[in-house]
């Protein structure tokens, strides 16, 4: 046993008898490659036995060398083959799983939801339509004659410059004509009164531009127009629809107050201011709240929307008899409602498309 001869054979006889189970048991990379370095890493049984070959006498070293570097050689090739088995039968692993692994915890589908704009829209719709109203559509590019005329703004009104937006000339019957991406849906007004004969109540939803950006105010927004055209249409009836109006979309307890208000076409004209959705002045404690509110600015009222008696300038520009038909109309802004609505400060959050806004309501 003390001989540096028998020491080595038996060494290598031992190397040579484990290492090929040590690789086959190897269940992993890990395993193989720690299998490996008990053999023939730094530290390991052969490269320790291969620092005893100087001990071998010299006329046996060369054919003892020659058996280790076979045995290291085998060991090697092993490794190699395998590394190789592993990664196969990880590949035939994957490729025989079930494609889903129902095991695993589910994503999670989002719901997604109608933008708060749409479904004020639907809202506003639904009330109008449950009191009577129709639906109608008017296009974005409208004739300035629709726009400002016919509705008896004056040429060259001061107010035309606040909605001055894009104009485009197009024809029109053949005619080029100067046509603008519409101030305001009271267009719509027109073309129904030119199309429709009374009696009739329309509603009318749709985008409109002015020059106008800031916090309350975009530059492309949205409105709701309403018409209704009978004989014998008083004031008090206009009073009636919208009070109802605003009691059905913010509640009975909210207050509706009109103010004179001057818009060309019709006479008399108003704004409805509704109390502060958001201090609620006229609930208990509601003074307090009321004078350090942003949104109505200590108010307690805000501004939904413009209304008045048709004018009879209007009816005349349509081909109706202003003796024989009355009116009412009005219009707000959908975007001011949502804000109302939902608490929304600032305009621009309803256009930046920010989901972590648009799915916080
Ligand atoms: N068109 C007006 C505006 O945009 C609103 C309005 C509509 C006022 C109908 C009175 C009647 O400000």
């Amino acid at each position: 046993m003390s001989d540096p001869v028998t020491r080595f054979e038996q060494g290598l006889a031992r190397v040579t008898d484990a290492f090929g189970p040590a690789f086959a048991e190897a269940h992993d990379e890990q395993d193989l490659r720690a299998a490996n370095a008990r053999f023939a890493g730094p530290q390991g049984e052969l490269t320790a036995l291969m620092k005893t070959m100087r001990e071998v006498p010299g006329d046996r070293r060369r054919e003892l060398g020659k058996s280790a570097n076979a045995v290291k050689q085998a060991v090697a090739e092993a490794f190699e083959l395998g590394l190789t088995r592993l990664a196969q039968a990880a590949r035939d692993a994957e490729l025989s799983a079930p494609a889903l692994d129902p095991t695993l915890p589910g994503r999670g589908v989002r719901p997604g939801r109608l933008h708060a704009i749409t479904r004020v829209r639907h809202e506003l719709v639904d009330i109008f339509a449950s009191l009577g109203f129709d639906v109608a559509e008017g296009p974005e590019v409208d004739l300035y004659d629709y726009n400002f005329d016919k509705l008896g703004f004056p040429p060259d009104h001061p107010a035309t410059d606040m909605q001055d937006t894009f104009f485009v000339t197009r024809e029109e019957d053949g005619e080029p004509a100067t046509s603008l991406l519409r101030a305001h849906t009271s267009t719509v007004q027109v073309r129904e009164m030119l199309r429709r004969e009374p009696p009739f109540a329309i509603i009318s939803p749709g985008a409109v531009y002015r020059r106008d950006d800031d916090a309350t105010h975009s530059p492309m927004f949205f409105q709701i127009e309403g018409l209704l055209v009978d004989q014998d249409v008083s004031f008090s009836e206009l009073m009636g629809v919208l009070t109802l109006f605003v009691k059905r979309l913010l509640g009975d307890d909210v207050p509706v107050r009109f103010r004179p208000s001057y818009f060309p076409f019709v006479e008399p004209g108003g704004e409805v201011d509704v109390g502060c959705t958001l201090c609620r002045p006229w609930a208990d404690g509601g003074a307090e709240r009321s004078a350090a509110c942003g949104v109505c600015k200590g108010t307690g009222w805000l501004e939904v929307l413009g209304c008045g008696m048709v004018h009879p300038v209007v009816f005349e520009n349509v081909g109706y008899d202003p003796e024989k038909v009355t009116g009412f109309a009005f219009g707000m802004g959908i975007d001011r409602i949502a804000m109302l609505r939902y608490g929304v400060p600032n305009i621009k959050l309803l256009y930046e498309n920010d989901i972590r806004f648009l799915s916080g309501f």
